[in-house]
């Protein structure tokens, strides 16, 4: 090993400084943001959980039951010996209900920045799915390997949960270009995505009566206190959901209850009585939106499949190439 290696490796930035680095320039900015991907330690991961089986927060429940129906269908139109490829797979519960449908799958592979959600998955799918080979890769979706003797297999990627609808439409339309560059030739892609709705219907699933959605925003605080040593007062800031009407998005932002000054990193940050951190976009786009965004990225939608009040849609994409 060259000294240069040992070096880089020595000055090679572990997550923790990727996260101060993101706190410090997000609570830099005129509107303060802190990047809504840091919600997920395990406090907070368990909070998401919890949010998922609210009477208010529809998307988890609407989708599993769309899947559900719709995997038949989307097993009978895929290929033997395909791949499926899972970006962001967690926990795999909804992956289930494909894996229950697809017979000869060549493998199913996790991808995942969490390691220990990827070995309950493993556990679980031993015994519910015996026989399927089952590879985890631990990394963000951008840096992911498939293994190379999977090489040829057709792969069909699987994206649920609407966590597209995070990304600005710029990023998203960047997201389903690298899934297609990596998923290559004769590609497709199983994605869930949430569509428009009244605020009256949204608000509520972002602002629930128990407060849940509330302690996940404000746990990120929490977060930044526990591994960064910052010193936000938690009980100083409110949860609020707003629905941006012009970008049909929902936004998660945290309100300053009080003039205060926040020091992380070695910086102060001051706040204004009522100023807002911006934690979290969740686009709601009309459906000819994002399929929009989807042509412009190099797929075309092929099949899809939405429950009856059309709070959300399953698609089925194809890429164009
Ligand atoms: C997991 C990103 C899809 O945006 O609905 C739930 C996260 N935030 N409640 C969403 C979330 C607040 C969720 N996604």
């Amino acid at each position: 090993m060259k000294p240069d290696d040992l070096h880089d490796r020595a000055r090679a930035p572990g997550p923790s400084d990727e996260f101060l680095h993101d706190v410090v320039e997000g609570l830099s900015r005129a509107q303060k943001t802190l990047p809504c991907r840091y919600f997920y330690d395990a406090r907070g991961s368990e909070l998401f959980e919890e949010i998922t089986a609210l009477p208010e927060y529809y998307p988890t429940r609407v989708e599993a039951a769309i899947l559900r129906d719709c995997a038949p269908q989307i097993a009978a139109r895929t290929a033997p010996g395909s791949v499926l490829v899972e970006f962001g797979s967690g926990s795999s519960t909804k992956t289930e209900l494909l894996l229950s449908q697809m017979r000869d799958l060549a493998a199913y592979v996790a991808i995942d920045v969490s390691s220990s959600a990827l070995e309950d998955a493993r556990k679980r799918l031993r015994d519910r799915c015996p026989g399927l080979r089952v590879d985890t890769v631990v990394g963000d979706f951008w840096s992911a390997q498939i293994a190379p003797d999977l090489a040829n297999a057709p792969r069909v990627g699987f994206f649920p949960g609407s966590t597209i609808g995070n990304l600005e439409p710029a990023d998203a339309q960047a997201l389903l270009q690298r899934f297609a560059s990596m998923l290559g030739e004769r590609a497709r892609l199983i994605i869930g995505v949430d569509v428009m709705k009244p605020a009256s219907i949204l608000i509520p699933a972002y602002d629930d009566a128990q407060g849940v959605t509330a302690a996940f925003n404000l746990n990120l605080l929490t977060r930044g206190n526990r591994e960064l040593g910052a010193d936000f007062d938690v009980g100083a800031f409110r949860h609020v959901a707003i629905w941006n009407e012009a970008k049909t998005r929902i936004e998660m932002r945290l309100v300053s209850l009080r003039e205060q000054i926040v020091h992380v990193g070695g910086r102060a940050f001051p706040f204004a009585v009522g100023e807002t951190i911006h934690t979290e976009n969740s686009h709601k786009w009309p459906a000819e939106i994002f399929d929009r965004i989807v042509e412009r990225a190099g797929w075309r939608v092929a099949a899809q499949w939405t429950d009856p009040d059309q709070l959300f849609r399953v698609l089925e994409l194809r890429a164009l190439a």
